[in-house]
């Protein structure tokens, strides 16, 4: 049984990553702020497997929090930074507000989980942070995500920082750049789009990514994508 963190699992993809960790029978710990929805979970676990944090991931304070959840854990095998907000907006439009909450829930949430959970990692944990193809230099880009592939690039870079400087103690740390999957988050940022993917087939290769991709990349981008975006 691993013991596994996921971000942003109220819904979409990190709802479909916890129900599957759960069936593998992985103990998961949830993280997002609507609660009730991370309580519906519970029908996945047997006793003991699942528990939830209601944690606003834009408060830098608050994030601690998730140390009370596992207090009894010896260790976290997987981290995935799964959360994200994702705003389509003109770049003339774009706030302050728009620029804080950005950083804050796509760079600085991931940031600070990491550095909180240091004495939870061995050198085989794996931290997976959930970004996208828009945060790839080079690939296909559209407009009106100048605030949302810039903060979820600067992730990625912090993946091969991270892997650098913590590579004799673990965890070892990759980026997944998703490609579009059928998400709230899509329907919301794209209206109508349909996407080729949908949560639960890439929630499959998250789960086999965090199990397995530690063994043979650190500090890595993986690019999970079979459309453009
Ligand atoms: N869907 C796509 O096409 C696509 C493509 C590329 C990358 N991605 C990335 O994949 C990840 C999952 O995306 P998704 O489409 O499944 O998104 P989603 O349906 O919008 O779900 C986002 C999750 O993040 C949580 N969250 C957002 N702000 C939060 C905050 N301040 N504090 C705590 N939790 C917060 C939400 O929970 P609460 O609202 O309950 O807090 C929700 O559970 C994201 O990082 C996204 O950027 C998605």
């Amino acid at each position: 049984m691993k013991n596994i963190i996921i971000t942003g699992a109220s819904r979409g993809i990190g709802y479909e990553l916890a129900k599957q960790h759960l069936q593998l029978g992985n103990r998961v710990l949830t993280i997002s702020r609507n609660v009730d929805k991370l309580k519906e979970l519970e029908v996945f676990a047997k006793e003991g497997q699942f528990t939830f944090i209601g944690i606003d991931l834009s408060n830098f304070d608050e994030i601690s929090n998730v140390l009370t959840a596992i207090e009894n854990w010896d260790k976290v095998d997987i981290l995935y930074n799964n959360a994200g907000l994702c705003i389509n907006k003109p770049f003339a439009e774009i706030t302050e507000e728009d620029l804080i909450m950005s950083w804050k829930v796509n760079f600085m949430a991931p940031y600070r989980l990491v550095q909180v959970l240091l004495n939870k990692f061995t050198i085989s944990s794996h931290v997976v942070n959930v970004s996208t193809m828009g945060a790839v230099q080079g690939s296909v880009k559209f407009p009106g995500l100048s605030v949302y592939s810039s903060s979820k690039s600067a992730t990625v870079n912090l993946t091969e920082l991270l892997a650098e400087e913590l590579k004799d103690h673990g965890p070892r740390i990759n980026a997944v750049a998703l490609g579009a999957v059928q998400t709230e988050m899509l329907e919301e940022a794209f209206p109508g789009y349909i996407a080729p993917t949908q949560p639960h087939e890439m929630a499959e290769y998250l789960v086999d990514f965090g199990l397995n991709g530690w063994k043979y990349f650190n500090g890595k981008v993986q690019q999970a994508s079979i459309s453009t975006p």
